[in-house]
């Protein structure tokens, strides 16, 4: 018999920061997995979860000012955190693993010393590029312009003791699960893996850590925490109960089915994991999906571009499920998708208003206006019909074909055919002129009741992608609980024939373009702004300058008797001074912006009183004014030097 088990993981998110819409789009994806294998029948074991050790998280922690597990506590299950994010979009994953959960650490520790005990884990000595204000390693790969990744400074090559596993003993049968088998899909990646990695030889992999705290102790050697990869890929099996008491699943899940992962982690998953795997001795996963990112204009969302998208605003904006549908049948899964806000507008607007949302109040509303919601059970079928049914009928198959596959954008597109085919199919029946001629009442009810069972078997279709519309689209035609599944997604005349209609609200307005356009920018444009540097100061000069050169600058201390605005000039501001001659010297300044005239007067500030004199505004200026100027989230800040009014007018700085 069939083993009607079906286990499906996500990689556990790192949370050194919020997710962003790229995290949702694995997650969404998988939820939709899920949901698809529960309605044809299958126990599932859906598991997603948190990555929570290592360096970052203990920097990040420190510049908060808090423990790491206070700083992970409050972006995981505090507001807006992680499993908010996941509760908004209506992911329904069955677990949840969080690495620093005891009984995961305390079976990470069981695994390492299982793997040091049969020689596979050794000691020796790790190599790097090292940050010592982040006190953090980093590779060649990681480093930016050859500096720290996190704070863009000079890194030194530097020596630590570390365990390595023992990665190239498995080289040759790793080569034959990617080459020989279906393991790694898409098969595009498996040459990227094969060519960029095993081919030049695979070298052993540091897995153990002194330079950070944060991790889990390697038990029998104190000072070292398990590095990244021991940790985090065997949550995918300590979630089930591996070397643990926690849980008890699995025998009944393990191998997965499959792990979707994104595109940079491939290599983790394909060549590492079942590595590590063989290692134990244990059965490995039947599948890993590499996916594409999303980007944005071609490159990668980041934090510090700004141009991370947040999944909040847009699931505020345009709903949840619009959103879910939008990553899925926007983008294939296994390639690389270009964000817009454009793009997630007319999807919306195109699929979900013109097409769904149409098909859906059109049938509705004109069982609704001809019957008054119930339809009679009296039929006249005509030829024109077989078509539709057709579609209707095949595309459980052909939609299963993708789904298996894990081609979602495909398996919408089989759907979006079946529903353009119904559209179509209204203005060739034409059921409003059907509804002026009485002997027609018959027909008019088929054409209508045809309708309703596409609607059903689409909808059937979609559920997994739009739970919660699908639910209130399956309300609106009336359709009973059995008529919902998968087993009836096939079978045409599911619908009782005298089935009562409600149209309700409609399922999705068309949405303003220009308008959700213009909101979009305007919040994005604000995020990019809280992204910039807090406060940014100019770089040092480098050229230096002699000092004879330098002291020929005349600094004086001046008593600002008065300041008004130059007429016609919304920049300059007009300065009294006395700088201890006995005469008033006038500077005109372009600081007006920064400062009201008013509050100036009075104060001692600092002017250089040997530069030529300069005409503006037909004024005549003489010497300059000292400020310090610097620009804080992007804008420009400017502070006029003031200085002790104890010092005495004309007195010299130097
Ligand atoms: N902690 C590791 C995974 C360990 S799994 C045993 C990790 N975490 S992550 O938070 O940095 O990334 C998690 C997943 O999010 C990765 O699969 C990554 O590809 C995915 N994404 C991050 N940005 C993305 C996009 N812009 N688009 C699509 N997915 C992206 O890696």
């Amino acid at each position: 018999m069939e083993n009607k088990r079906f286990y499906i993981t996500t990689p556990i998110y790192y949370p050194s920061d919020k997710l962003h819409i790229g995290h949702t789009y694995c997650t969404v994806a998988a939820d939709a997995m899920a949901r698809y294998k529960r309605m044809t029948g299958y126990e599932v074991m859906f598991l997603t979860g948190t990555d929570e050790h290592g360096q970052k998280i203990e920097n990040r922690a420190k510049e908060a000012g808090v423990t790491p597990k206070e700083f992970l506590d409050n972006i995981v299950c505090g507001e807006k955190g992680v499993l908010d994010l996941w509760k908004l979009m209506n992911v329904s994953n069955d677990r949840f693993i969080r690495t620093t959960d005891d009984y995961h650490c305390a079976a990470i520790q069981k695994i390492f010393r299982k793997m040091y005990e049969k020689g596979d884990i050794y000691k020796g000595s790790y190599k790097g590029k090292y940050c010592t204000p982040c006190e953090s390693f980093w590779t060649e790969s990681q480093l930016v312009n050859g500096k720290c990744p996190d704070c863009g400074r000079e890194v030194k090559d530097a020596e630590e003791e570390a365990y390595f596993f023992r990665l190239s003993k498995y080289a040759d049968r790793v080569r034959h699960l990617l080459e020989d088998t279906d393991f790694l899909q898409p098969r595009t990646r498996v040459n990227e893996m094969v060519n960029n990695f095993i081919k030049p030889g695979l070298e052993d992999l540091c897995v153990s850590r002194t330079s950070f705290d944060w991790g889990i102790p390697v038990d029998f050697d104190p000072g070292h925490v398990v590095y990244v990869w021991v940790d985090a890929l065997f949550n995918y099996m300590t979630a089930l109960g591996y070397m643990n008491d926690k849980y008890d699943d699995l025998e009944k899940f393990w191998p997965a089915d499959v792990h979707f992962v994104g595109k940079e982690i491939v290599r983790f998953h394909s060549i590492i994991w079942p590595a590590m795997l063989m290692s134990m001795e244990l059965p490995l996963p039947k599948h890993v999906y590499g996916h594409g990112w999303l980007v944005i204009d071609g490159g990668k969302m980041s934090k510090s571009k700004g141009n991370v998208v947040d999944p909040y605003a847009l699931a505020e904006m345009f709903g949840v499920d619009a959103l879910r549908f939008f990553l899925l049948r926007t983008f294939p899964f296994g390639t690389d998708g270009n964000f817009s806000n454009e793009l997630l507008i007319n999807t919306i607007n195109i699929d979900l208003a013109n097409k769904l949302g149409n098909l859906v109040s059109r049938t509705t509303g004109m069982v609704e206006k001809y019957f008054g919601g119930t339809l009679p059970t009296k039929r006249e079928d005509d030829k024109l019909d077989c078509e539709l049914k057709h579609a209707a009928r095949a595309l459980r198959d052909r939609y299963e074909a993708e789904m298996e596959k894990f081609q979602f954008q495909n398996a919408l597109a089989e759907i979006f055919q079946v529903i353009d085919r119904a559209n179509k199919y209204i203005d060739e029946t034409a059921p409003w002129v059907l509804g002026k001629d009485e002997t027609k009442r018959a027909r008019l009810a088929t054409v209508l009741y045809n309708l309703l069972e596409t609607i059903r078997i689409c909808t059937t279709a979609l559920t997994p992608f739009m739970p919660e519309t699908c639910d209130k689209i399956f309300a609106k035609i009336g359709a009973c609980q059995l008529c919902r599944t998968w087993d009836k997604a096939n079978v045409w005349g599911s619908l009782r024939a005298d089935v009562t209609v409600q149209k309700g609200e409609n399922l999705f307005p068309r949405i303003d373009s220009d308008q959700a356009l213009r909101e979009l920018e305007a919040m994005q444009e604000a995020q990019k702004k809280a992204a910039l540097p807090a406060v940014e100061v100019e770089p040092l000069d480098t050229e230096s300058v002699d000092f004879d050169t330098f002291c020929k600058n005349d600094l004086r201390a001046v008593k600002i008797k008065n300041c008004e605005s130059v007429k016609k000039s919304d920049k300059l501001l007009k300065f009294t001074l006395d700088d201890g001659s006995g005469t008033d010297r006038i500077i005109l300044s372009g600081i007006r912006k920064f400062y009201e005239p008013a509050d100036l007067i009075g104060k001692t500030a600092v002017a250089i009183v040997n530069l030529p004199p300069r005409k503006m505004m037909g004024q005549l200026s003489c010497g300059m004014l000292i400020s310090a100027v610097h620009k804080e989230k992007g804008e420009e800040k400017l502070h006029l030097l003031l200085v002790d009014d104890s010092i005495p007018a004309g007195a010299k700085l130097c």
